[in-house]
């Protein structure tokens, strides 16, 4: 195959053909084909978008471009859940053994924070031993044994998507729906899982700004899983104010911990409880969503989900001891409040500028190679609907370097907006699910010769 006339012919606006698309990853893949000819073909998807068949082609091709996990002689069925990310978006650590505790296998391979957003990886290895990086013979041990494991990306799965990715981030084809969809599917679709349920937020503090784009990323998605014959169910959630207070690695270990002892903020525990809830009933271990939801408060409130984490914690190295006392967490050494300079409502939020304050303050990452602080973060006070007096606390700081902590209070302060009165966004915006896909058939032979759990 010519690649020139590839990459022209998407161009163009025309179509390239499965095998096409299966030599080109594999060249890329194998260092055969250069990044600039990835690059032109990438900008090419990004202005042409693709079409169904060169969508399943390309998110298949993906997948086999490494390791697919078959975890199909343990006998319970496997779900996972994917966020598109928020701020304190600490879902994963509550319902990972939420779900488990209730005898869904949940293999997890998450990310690490990614520009404002939180990552679980970065969360989970502030706790004092946690290791995230696992060999994968010891992830199915974990699976096998506790129904749940939480590793990071390890080099045999999707490399074609950790070069892509890194291409992309460098010749601005990131924003691209097929190119974003295909990305993130391949690797939960390697994770050897009979359901996916995917968190697609939508507002100032996610990646998608609308319910638009956000459906359609959603849709695309669920496209992905069909042709895979995996079941995939997308809740759109609004990320125009943070979730909980807590906002940093430690500080929202901790608030995970509140809620898996039964208490924590509300939208924290309700928003784990919707999407566990569409993993119970996507692999049938309960018949309705509202017996999932009993299942699930039971296992809540009686303990059994944080006796589940606490086996996780040791499992994975971690000091079991700093999560019984949680002020064995990692701290800061300085906690200063962070007051309102004049009085009225919050009606609205920066939520991006929130979350990009955390990453200034050393809780994420400016550049890929950067390390995160573990102890540093805030506790948001003011959330939408709050009525604020002059000097009442907007956010409990904790920091450990002077200059991150000016930098990131005035980003706190103007991310207020005032006024009269507040509409609070609802937490659940939208449902979608197979259904919500137009009649356009997928080819699911694209992915047949992929093994699944
Ligand atoms: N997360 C991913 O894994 N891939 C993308 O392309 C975007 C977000």
């Amino acid at each position: 195959m010519f690649v020139p006339e590839l990459i022209q012919r998407k161009r163009d606006n025309g179509h390239l053909s499965h095998e096409e698309i299966a030599y080109l990853l594999a060249g890329y893949t194998d260092g055969s084909i250069p990044d600039y000819q990835m690059s032109a073909l990438l900008m090419a998807f990004f202005f042409r978008d693709m079409d169904d068949a060169e969508l399943t082609s390309w998110a298949g091709e993906m997948l086999r471009s490494g390791e697919v996990l078959d975890f199909s002689d343990i006998p319970a069925p496997k779900a996972d859940k994917h966020s598109t990310g928020g701020v304190g978006d600490k879902i994963s650590l509550i319902l990972a053994p939420l779900v488990a505790s209730t005898g869904v296998a949940v293999p997890m391979i998450s990310g690490r924070g990614l520009g404002h957003t939180g990552g679980t990886l970065d969360k989970l290895e502030s706790i004092p031993g946690f290791s995230t990086q696992q060999t994968l013979p010891r992830f199915r041990e974990l699976v096998a044994t506790l129904g749940c494991g939480l590793i990071g990306q390890t080099g045999s799965i999707c490399p074609a998507d950790k070069k892509l990715y890194a291409l992309r981030d460098v010749t601005s084809t990131v924003e691209c729906i097929p190119l974003i969809a295909s990305s993130i599917m391949s690797k939960k679709l390697a994770e050897g899982i009979n359901a996916l349920v995917l968190d697609v937020k939508v507002g100032d503090g996610a990646f998608m700004k609308t319910p638009e784009r956000a459906r359609l990323l959603a849709t695309t998605m669920i496209a992905i899983g069909k042709a895979a014959g995996v079941r995939v169910t997308a809740l759109l959630t609004q990320m125009d104010e943070p979730l909980g207070a807590a906002i940093g690695n430690s500080l929202e270990v901790i608030e995970s911990v509140e809620v898996l002892r039964g208490g924590g903020p509300a939208d924290i525990r309700e928003l784990t409880l919707l999407l566990s809830a569409e993993m119970l009933l996507s692999v049938g271990r309960t018949g309705s969503i509202e017996e999932a939801r009993e299942l699930l408060v039971k296992n809540l409130d009686s303990g059994a989900a944080y006796e589940k984490w606490c086996q996780l914690v040791t499992a994975h190295g971690g000091d079991v001891a700093a999560i019984h006392d949680l002020s064995r967490m990692p701290q800061a050494a300085h906690v200063t409040q962070i007051t309102a300079a004049r009085s009225g409502t919050v009606v609205g939020l920066a939520c991006e500028r929130i979350g990009r304050a955390a990453v200034v303050l050393g809780a994420g990452r400016a550049k890929a190679e950067d390390s995160v602080d573990p102890a540093v973060g805030f506790y948001w006070r003011a959330p939408i609907g709050a009525e604020l007096r002059e000097g009442d606390v907007i956010a409990e700081l904790h920091w450990n370097d002077e200059a991150r902590r000016d930098a990131c209070i005035p980003m706190l302060r103007t991310a207020i907006s005032y006024g009269e009165k507040a509409v609070k966004p609802p937490l659940l915006i939208d449902r979608l699910d197979e259904a919500a896909l137009t009649p356009a058939p997928i080819p699911a032979s694209r992915f047949q010769q992929v093994r699944r759990g």
